[in-house]
């Protein structure tokens, strides 16, 4: 619930606040909505909220002030309410990484289990890729839904992705693009309450965030990874939410495929049961934290619930469910019949080992880029991008390899940037070790939180 502002309200001013978050003084609720309040109304001017992410990027925020911030940039725009569509609202959320793909396929597992999922997604950004991208791969899909069409596919299906509507958490949309011009992107405050506000907004009832850590990620260390998963569970815990973090390795890329029409290839090759080891394991794991989320699942044992995942994508049921809602929201179903008919790159390149050893590092980030330079991401909002076009990463760190094996294959429509993919893979992105190299584990730690209510 939105806090009733008291009259003194009338008399806050920036100033004062912008003294108190310099001098490490607490701020008051009533001065943390007051000041979101007037911002997303332009009523504070940029320079003085950049001096105030300053402060916040050096000073920090208290737990308290920090779930003042989630609310208010929540209750900023639209708060939807899923309640007449689903009977418990379970969402999941990644922090970013490099061939993720794990909504495509985690998202019909939950909802061919008894947990229905109306969700919605993002765009890429930067180095990582973006659910709806992925899923306009596909020929006729449509992701910009009306709430009449987005609640009628989640009626009819128990499963809809949609693009975020025009109006979630305007707050977060003004500060982080002021944020990312005035160096205050890394707060984990910032950082926790930008993702919280989204989902609060959206109509979670449950959240399972996968925290990417590594290269590949925005927390580069496994103390920065739990320093966020910590305070997001936190926050939702005191806004009423469940919340579990699972902490994962983004070292490398997750699965093979890092490009949109080629992630949507191997999602539909991993609900039809011939999914990449670590993917089906990450997919397998968030599944099971969402069904146990939900009190109208019908396991409540995270093992148990694992189990039914698998016979999910076992006896195609979840590949049916991801089917019917591409041909629900427009999409060509042959496509997701047969995947050889989704975009195609005209040109393609290959990799291969200089040297015999094992695979020492493979650096996600540098991945992620060269996907973007190959024009399948991009760099600003409301760029084109080219669906056909990726990085098939063919190894794994630890993996021994010889002289001449394949490390990579790029997919490419344009000569110039395949070669200029292809030389930058070759120079920068893995380094291959004459002695054994033991792998990051790929599910690093979980953090679980409930309010009483739960
Ligand atoms: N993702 C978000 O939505 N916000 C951030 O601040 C960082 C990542």
């Amino acid at each position: 619930m939105k806090p009733q502002l008291p009259e003194s309200m009338k008399t806050l001013n920036v100033i004062e606040i912008l003294v108190r978050k310099r001098d490490k003084i607490e701020l008051s609720t009533e001065q943390i909505y007051w000041l979101i309040e007037r911002y997303t109304a332009d009523k504070v001017p940029d320079y003085q909220m950049a001096a105030w992410l300053m402060a916040v990027q050096l000073n920090g925020m208290t737990r308290r002030e920090t779930v003042d911030l989630t609310l208010a940039m929540a209750h900023s725009g639209d708060m939807i309410d899923l309640s007449d569509v689903v009977p418990f609202a379970v969402d999941k959320h990644s922090t970013g990484g490099v061939g993720d793909k794990t909504s495509l396929v985690v998202l019909p597992i939950v909802a061919t289990c008894g947990v229905p999922v109306a969700k919605m997604s993002g765009r890429s950004l930067g180095h990582t890729g973006g659910t709806i991208d992925k899923l306009e791969s596909i020929r006729g899909f449509r992701a910009e839904l009306t709430p009449e069409q987005f609640k009628n596919i989640a009626r009819k299906n128990q499963l809809v992705i949609a693009s975020q509507s025009g109006n979630l958490a305007p707050a977060d949309k003004k500060l982080y693009a002021l944020r990312d011009v005035t160096a205050t992107v890394p707060s984990i405050p910032l950082i926790a309450s930008s993702i919280m506000s989204k989902k609060l907004a959206g109509g979670a009832q449950a959240i399972v965030l996968d925290v990417k850590c590594g290269e590949g990620a925005f927390m580069r260390t496994i103390d920065e990874a739990h320093q966020l998963a910590r305070t997001m569970v936190d926050i939702g815990v005191d806004a009423g939410r469940r919340v579990t973090a699972v902490i994962t390795d983004m070292n490398q890329p997750l699965g093979i495929t890092a490009g949109n029409a080629l992630e949507v290839r191997e999602a539909i090759e991993t609900l039809r049961g011939e999914g990449p080891s670590d993917f089906v394991e990450l997919c397998l794991t968030i599944a099971a934290h969402m069904l146990i989320a939900s009190p109208h699942s019908p396991v409540q044992n995270f093992e148990e619930a694992k189990t039914i995942a698998q016979q999910a994508i076992t006896d195609g049921t979840a590949f049916n469910k991801f089917r019917e809602m591409v041909r629900l929201q427009g999409g060509d179903p042959n496509q997701i019949d047969d995947p050889t008919l989704l975009p195609q790159a005209r040109l393609q390149d290959t990799i291969a080992a200089p040297k015999s050893g094992y695979i020492a590092k493979i650096d996600a980030r540098q991945i992620g880029r060269a996907v973007v330079d190959l024009g399948g991401g991009r760099e600003k909002k409301g760029d084109p991008i080219d669906h056909a076009v990726g990085i098939e990463t063919l190894v794994k760190i630890g993996d021994k390899v010889e002289v001449g094996d394949l490390l990579f294959r790029v997919h490419a429509n344009d000569e110039d940037r395949l070669a200029m993919a292809t030389g930058w893979l070759e120079q920068h992105v893995f380094e291959i070790s004459d002695h054994p190299v033991e792998p990051q584990p790929l599910i690093i730690d979980t953090i679980i939180g409930k309010p009483q209510s739960f």
